[in-house]
């Protein structure tokens, strides 16, 4: 719960009101059990550290929603683009990455406005990690 000059706040955090860590959880594993199956996308994480991949990935966005700051404590400032400067996020790795995405958002079914958000905002970030156009 956020504090305010006076007292709790009334609202919780997106995080909080969409279901905390488990949800965030549900929808990184799903993401990543299509992106395992992706010829595109695979190849990128040739260490096949997939437990490791799911957890930066839910830590930052349950972060980014408001949840704990374990992403930033454990990992530094996130610099996404930096970070995703090794690997070629071409139009098509983006369309894909989003691909995934949007299916584990739907069988997450968060509330309309959440879920509204969830995509607007991992649409706007997908664009913005393209580094690559051949
Ligand atoms: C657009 C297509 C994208 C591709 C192809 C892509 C690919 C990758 C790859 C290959 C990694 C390294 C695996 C790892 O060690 O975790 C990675 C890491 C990561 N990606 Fe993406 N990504 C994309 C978009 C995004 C977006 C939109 C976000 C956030 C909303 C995101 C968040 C992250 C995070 C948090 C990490 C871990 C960074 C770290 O702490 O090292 N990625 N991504």
């Amino acid at each position: 719960m956020r504090t305010g000059e006076n007292g709790p706040a009334v609202t919780d955090t997106v995080w909080a009101q969409v279901g905390g860590t488990e949800t965030f959880e549900r929808i990184v594993r799903r993401f990543y059990d299509g992106v395992r199956e992706d010829p595109v996308l695979a190849p990128m994480y040739p260490d096949a550290d997939w437990e490791g991949a799911i957890w930066r990935l839910r830590a930052f966005l349950e972060q980014y929603w408001g949840g704990p700051a374990t992403y930033s404590e454990q990992r530094g400032h996130p610099r996404l683009r930096m970070r995703h400067g090794p690997f070629a996020v071409t139009p098509d790795a983006r369309d894909r990455w989003l691909r995934h995405m949007n299916a584990a958002l739907d069988e997450a079914e968060l509330p309309p406005l959440h879920d509204a958000a969830f995509r607007d905002y991992v649409e706007r970030a997908a664009h913005a990690m393209v580094n690559r156009f051949e």
